[in-house]
């Protein structure tokens, strides 16, 4: 008999970053990380297992995937049939609405929808603080987006309880804008930047030590519903991330002109009175956050230099859900 679930995931942008891992086989990062889930950008993820099948498969945005593509997908199903104690194998059928591999986070609502989809399929149940370690040796990004509004990813002190914890809904006056620079896949893949940086940049261990103090602070802010505070707090943080990347050997950096084009608008913005604040993840995209009231005002200034199709206004997103019938593309 064939088990198949339909689930959406919308991606997220940490706001304290996640970029190191202290153990690469179980994902477990060297600090704790915070992110706001977005609404416009998600994934559709259906899975079916299937007695019938003889091996894996997966197709992403409609195109059958080769051998490293499905072979991650396997690794990453494997876990949830150790779960269920079972070898049936696997279709994978996956939509991005977010671009792959941009910068954009598009590994993070992929694997937080596979381990939905994969969670109901095989009937396992998983809460979503389980499900969520889960989602995390998928992509580490993942684990936040199992739940919407703000999100930490605890960082732990093993795999059982490195997993995420909803902080807030942010059902306050929130937004980003997302300029999508450069929609094009990345060079160097998070999970390459991030290794390089651990062990070749002697900036890496001041991060940590400044990440840890930061978590407390903008948690502090959300606390407070202090919007100034978490922009200031989130802004730092991103550009000491990148910092880390300047001191790498061989050194490597995400940004191109049109980023830093991006980051002087939303400064003379400031300087204008809207309260607007930049980061960047591994890829040239800007995103600022803001007062989703002024969103649009931002947009306008932004227009200046960009075009209309590369600027997109967001809310704050939910976490995974099942697809209704209606909705089910994939
Ligand atoms: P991003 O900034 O988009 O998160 P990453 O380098 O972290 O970039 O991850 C991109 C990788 O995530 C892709 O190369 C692919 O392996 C995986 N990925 C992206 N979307 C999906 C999807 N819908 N289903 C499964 N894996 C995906
Ligand atoms: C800069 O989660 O994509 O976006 O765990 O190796 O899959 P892997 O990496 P990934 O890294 C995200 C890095 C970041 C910051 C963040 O999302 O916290
Ligand atoms: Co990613």
């Amino acid at each position: 008999m064939s088990k198949k679930a339909y689930v959406r995931a919308h991606t997220n942008i940490a706001l304290i970053k996640y970029w190191g891992k202290r153990d690469e086989t179980d994902f477990l990062p060297m600090n704790s990380s915070l992110s706001m889930t977005l609404d416009k950008l998600y994934t559709d993820t259906m899975v079916v297992f299937d007695e019938a099948l003889p091996q894996d498969s997966f197709y992403l945005n409609g195109e059958k995937q080769g051998e490293k593509e499905t072979q991650k997908i396997s690794k990453f199903l494997n876990l949830f049939r150790e779960e269920k104690n079972t070898a049936i194998r696997a279709r994978v059928e996956s939509i991005n609405h977010v671009p792959t591999a941009a910068g954009l986070a598009s590994s993070a609502s992929a694997f937080a929808a596979l381990a939905g989809a994969a969670n109901l399929a095989l009937g396992l149940d998983l809460d979503p603080q389980r499900l969520s370690t889960f989602a995390r040796r998928g992509s580490g990004s993942a684990t936040r987006s199992i739940y919407g509004g703000f999100v930490e990813w605890d960082m732990g002190t093993c795999s059982d309880d490195s997993f995420a914890v909803p902080v807030d809904d942010a059902g306050w006056d929130i937004g980003m804008v997302i300029v999508a620079v450069n929609q094009k896949a990345k060079e160097v893949s998070s999970r390459i930047g991030m290794k390089r940086t651990v062990e070749t940049s002697p900036f890496y261990p001041a991060w940590v030590e400044s990440a840890k103090r930061d978590i407390l602070d903008i948690k502090a802010a959300i606390a407070a519903k202090d919007f100034i505070r978490l922009g200031e707090i989130t802004e730092a943080n991103g550009m000491k991330m990148h910092g880390t990347m300047l001191g790498a050997e061989p050194p490597f950096s995400y940004w191109e002109p049109d980023s830093i084009v991006a980051i002087k608008i939303a400064q003379a913005l400031r300087k204008q009175g809207i309260a607007c604040y930049v980061t960047m993840d591994a890829g040239p995209n800007v995103k600022v956050l803001c007062r989703l009231s002024q969103a649009e005002t931002i947009k306008q200034a932004l227009l200046e230099h960009f075009t209309e199709d590369k600027l997109i206004i967001t809310k704050p997103g939910k976490g995974i859900r099942e697809l209704t019938p209606a909705e089910r593309a994939v």
